[in-house]
């Protein structure tokens, strides 16, 4: 883990106000694995006092990417950054998505801005194993196609894609899912998260889900992003130190 303070290197303005910053990061770029995420310090001054979380979205070379949009005064300020202005990171952070098991075929599943990890993920899949993407949106215009590869889309009012939600569009493809040594990756809203659990465990894929709550410290000294273990009752995993990557089957959502 580094605490490092790196230049903004470029400020890439996606379609639908979504925003990538480019960072020139060369100790972290090295070691972060897809899934892993960076606690930020978006500003020199006391506000916002508390850094916030990004999932690296893209390592290329040196350099590490964040997607996000703004959202309150974190996301604004990151939003705001000019060309090599410093930004204080703490990172790499939490346990990524498992890439060495045994399967064939990634199926990727997104939500809205829950695509963000998923650009660095197809980049280390590569040509290593088939890619199936699906990506989901209330409207079209939440549906970020940015880095994703072989991807099918659905929004929840039918303005592109699919007319429904993801998982729902997932369960259409059921018989060529079925057909394949699959894994299913997935991040996005808990909602989508637990309606995917359901499905994962009534067709018996294996799953791991990048999930999201409030964090303070980011690597497990606060206990302030507790997540209900499905495997104990009395036992709460902390998102920033077990997670943020869980095998589904292994939190209750
Ligand atoms: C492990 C992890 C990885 C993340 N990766 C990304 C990423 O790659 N890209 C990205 O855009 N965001 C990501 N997030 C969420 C991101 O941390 C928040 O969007 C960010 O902290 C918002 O900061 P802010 O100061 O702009 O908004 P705040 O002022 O903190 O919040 C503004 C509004 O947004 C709502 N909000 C804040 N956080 C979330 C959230 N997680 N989900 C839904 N609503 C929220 C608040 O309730 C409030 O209404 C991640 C979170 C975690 C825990
Ligand atoms: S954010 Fe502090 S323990 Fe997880």
């Amino acid at each position: 883990m580094f605490i490092t303070n790196a230049p903004v290197k470029e400020t890439i303005k996606l379609e639908n106000d979504i925003i990538l910053l480019k960072i020139y990061s060369p100790d972290i770029a090295s070691v972060i694995k897809p899934g892993e995420f960076l606690n930020v310090k978006v500003s020199q001054t006391c506000f916002p006092l508390l850094r916030r979380p990004f999932s690296v979205c893209d390592v290329e070379g040196d350099h590490i990417f964040l997607m996000f949009n703004i959202l309150g005064e974190g996301t604004k300020a990151l939003a705001n950054k000019n060309k090599e202005d410093l930004i204080d990171i703490l990172g790499p952070l939490g346990n990524g998505f498992h890439l060495d098991d045994n399967f064939d075929t990634a199926v990727l599943v997104a939500g809205g801005l829950g695509v963000a990890p998923f650009p660095y993920l197809t980049r280390m899949i590569g040509n290593k194993k088939n890619i199936y993407s699906y990506i989901g949106g209330r409207t079209n215009t939440d549906v970020i196609t940015y880095g994703m590869k072989n991807f099918k889309a659905s929004t929840e009012d039918g303005s592109l894609g699919f007319k429904g939600n993801v998982v729902e569009l997932l369960a259409q493809d059921i018989d060529t899912l079925k057909s394949e040594k699959i894994k299913i990756f997935a991040c996005g809203p808990n909602a989508m998260i637990s309606s995917l659990k359901q499905f994962c465990v009534k067709h018996n894929f294996d799953c791991e889900a990048s999930t999201e709550c409030a964090m303070a410290c980011g690597f497990g000294i606060c206990q302030g992003c507790p997540i209900e273990s499905a495997n104990n009752k009395d036992k709460y995993l902390l998102v920033c130190k077990n997670g943020p990557v869980f095998n589904i089957r292994d939190i209750v959502i």
